[in-house]
C-alpha cells in the first residue's frame, strides 16, 4: 500500500486552489477538498482537480440515516475521487448502508473512511455534553472497530492513535492523520502535532498537511521535504 502526503487545500474558491497547484507544474500531489472549497464550487471544482490528473481525499464527514448516506455516497462515487469519509457516529449500519452506496456497479469503489472523533473535542466535552462515560481513546478504538466491522478501509485519527489502531483493526486497516507539523514551524490551532518523520514512525498510512505547505513562502519545497520525512 502506497503511503503519500495529503494536501489539504484550505482555500476559499477554485481560483486560488487553482493557482496554488499550478506552482506545481509537471507534479501531481494527492490533494484534499474540504467543505469550505466544496459548498463554495460544488462538483466542478472536483473534476477541474481530477482532470489534471491529482488523487483526490474528498472530505465532506457525512453524518445522516444510513438512507439519505447511502444516496448522497452513490452521487459521490460518480465524481471518481479516490478516498470520502463519513462520521463513525453515524453507526454501523449507517456505515454499511455508505459503503454500499459508494460502489459502482462495476465493483469499484473510492476507499471509505471514517471520522472517529473529532481532535477538536476533548475528554471534558465528551463526557460533560456527549455524555460519552468512557475515555477519549476508547472511543477512538471502539469507533474504528466498528467502522472495521462495516468493511470499511481506514479511519482519520491522529498520528497518536495510528500504531493502536493498527494494533486492534490490522495492519492494512488505513491510519489517515492531520496534525502534523515540521520540527521548526509553529503548530497554529493544532493541539497535538507531530513531525512527518515521527508519523511514518507511528504507523500513518497518509498524513494530512495543510498550512506548513500552503502557507509556505515555497509550497512546493514544503511539500518535498514533507514527503522526504514522512516516506523516508
Ligand atoms: O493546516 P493543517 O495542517 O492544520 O490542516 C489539517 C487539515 O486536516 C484541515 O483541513 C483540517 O480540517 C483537517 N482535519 C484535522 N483534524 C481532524 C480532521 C481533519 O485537522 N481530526
Amino acid at each position: 500500500m502506497a503511503k503519500d502526503v495529503i494536501i489539504a487545500c484550505d482555500f476559499p474558491s477554485a481560483a486560488e486552489t487553482l493557482a496554488f497547484l499550478d506552482r506545481f507544474g509537471g507534479e501531481k500531489p494527492y490533494v484534499k477538498i474540504g467543505m469550505e472549497l466544496f459548498y463554495a464550487e460544488g462538483p466542478q471544482i472536483v473534476r477541474q482537480i481530477k482532470a489534471r490528473g491529482h488523487r483526490i481525499f474528498l472530505d465532506l464527514k457525512l453524518h445522516d440515516i444510513p438512507n439519505t448516506v447511502k444516496k448522497a455516497m452513490r452521487v459521490l462515487s460518480g465524481l471518481d475521487v479516490d478516498m470520502v469519509n463519513l462520521h463513525a457516529a453515524g453507526t454501523r449500519a449507517m456505515m454499511a448502508a455508505a459503503l454500499e452506496g459508494l460502489t459502482r456497479p462495476d465493483g469499484t469503489r473510492p476507499l471509505l473512511l471514517a471520522v472517529t472523533q473529532l481532535t477538536s473535542t476533548d475528554q471534558a466535552a465528551l463526557a460533560g455534553e456527549l455524555l460519552i462515560p468512557a475515555s477519549m481513546e476508547d472511543v477512538v478504538l471502539s469507533y474504528a472497530r466498528n467502522a472495521a466491522a462495516a468493511g470499511l478501509d481506514g479511519v482519520v485519527c491522529s498520528p497518536l492513535e495510528a500504531g493502536r489502531v493498527h494494533d486492534s483493526c490490522g495492519a492494512a486497516f488505513l491510519t489517515v492523520t492531520p496534525g502534523v507539523r515540521f520540527a521548526d514551524s509553529a503548530g497554529d490551532d493544532q493541539k497535538r502535532v507531530t513531525t512527518p518523520q515521527r508519523a511514518r514512525e507511528l504507523g500513518s498510512d497518509y498524513i494530512v498537511v495543510g498550512r506548513p505547505i500552503t502557507q509556505a513562502a515555497d509550497p512546493v519545497a514544503a511539500w518535498e521535504r514533507c514527503r522526504k520525512e514522512f516516506l523516508g
